[in-house]
């Protein structure tokens, strides 16, 4: 609880573009998180730094995803919107929860294994303890809620561990986070193989619809979507590519998806498809408008990213002070 309110803790990576599956997905639905709780939301770019970085574009593209997440609505007055790496507390927790992990726990976190895979070159230490980083962000803010897609999940159970074993050996030191699945129908789809998630990692850029895309490639993108030959208008697994854009139209409208395939019943795909990216444009026109103008003013992002990691060294602090107390780590003279 901080001021009343139960605390709430997300991050984002800011590597690759963005894409319409990342902002109906999450970034949409911490805007209406945001009213009920007290806001965490941090660009993670500690964690970035596991697979190597070109410095001057991991900073470029770590001060767009901050001016993003306001871009999307959430006002920085009220949610703490902030650098991972200008918080000190998140690294100074990471080490002291190194020492409460077990190399078997990290050994079995699937998506450190796929990403060694991917980055054979490069399986630093920092990989294989990302998951700590991770639980150190969360434990920080004694977060009760965190949102996170299905390919987090892992993580967080072993959030909850590392908190657990800790509160068992020092007494309630940390709340006990739990996780919040954003509703069923957001996980956005490919559009050229509605088998996979949409990723900012697609090595077609025809399967994602980019945050930054003008009108014109957001159409083109709608119109090439995979379907099937089956002209039959409705919203079952069978046809995953028709439901994954009824998925992304429902949420764009508003509309729920059996309200969708009641209004385009017996209608030609392509007609469809043509209302799929004007719901799309109409959804993305505005905040790509928002991000043009936040992103001009300097002195403003600049204002609230100096404030926002003032107020997350202060509520950091006060956790790190309490862990570090209780590992027996000497009292500061003041
Ligand atoms: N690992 C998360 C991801 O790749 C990002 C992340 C870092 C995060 N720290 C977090 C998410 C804390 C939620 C809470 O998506």
């Amino acid at each position: 609880m901080l001021d009343g309110k139960k605390v709430l803790f997300s991050g984002m990576q800011a590597t690759g573009n963005l894409t319409l599956g990342n902002y109906l997905g999450a970034l949409k639905n911490w805007v209406t998180l945001s009213d009920e709780y007290e806001c965490f939301y941090s660009v993670v770019d500690m964690h970035s730094i596991t697979i190597r970085q070109d410095p001057a574009e991991l900073r470029r593209r770590a001060r767009n995803l901050l001016t993003l997440y306001i871009a999307a609505g959430l006002d920085p007055e009220k949610n703490c919107i902030y650098y991972q790496s200008h918080a000190s507390g998140h690294a100074e927790l990471a080490w002291i929860l190194n020492c409460f992990t077990y190399m078997g726990e990290l050994n079995r976190m699937t998506q450190f294994k796929d990403k060694a895979a991917k980055h054979a070159d490069n399986i630093n230490a920092g990989l294989f303890t990302y998951p700590v980083l991770m639980a150190a962000d969360i434990l920080l803010y004694q977060a009760d809620v965190v949102p996170v897609g299905i390919d987090q999940m892992q993580h967080l159970e072993l959030t909850r561990n590392i908190a657990e074993r800790f509160n068992n050996i020092y007494g309630d030191v940390f709340t006990i986070p739990e996780v919040y699945l954003g509703k069923v129908g957001a996980k956005i789809m490919s559009l050229q193989d509605p088998s996979k998630k949409m990723s900012k990692s697609d090595e077609n850029p025809n399967g994602s619809i980019y945050l930054m895309d003008d009108p014109d490639t957001i159409m083109r993108k709608c119109k090439r979507a995979v379907t099937d030959s089956e002209a039959n208008f409705c919203y079952r697994d069978e046809q995953p590519g028709l439901k994954n854009l009824i998925d992304i139209y429902s949420a764009c409208t508003g509309k729920t998806p059996d309200d969708t395939v009641k209004e385009f019943q017996g209608r030609g795909y392509g007609e469809f498809k043509v209302a799929v990216g004007e719901a799309v444009v109409s959804v993305l026109r505005p905040l790509q408008e928002e991000y043009a103008r936040l992103s001009k003013d300097k002195a403003y992002i600049d204002s609230i990213i100096k404030a926002n990691a003032e107020k997350a060294n202060y509520v950091s602090s006060k956790t790190l002070r309490k862990v570090q107390r209780k590992v027996g780590f000497p009292d500061r003279i003041r």
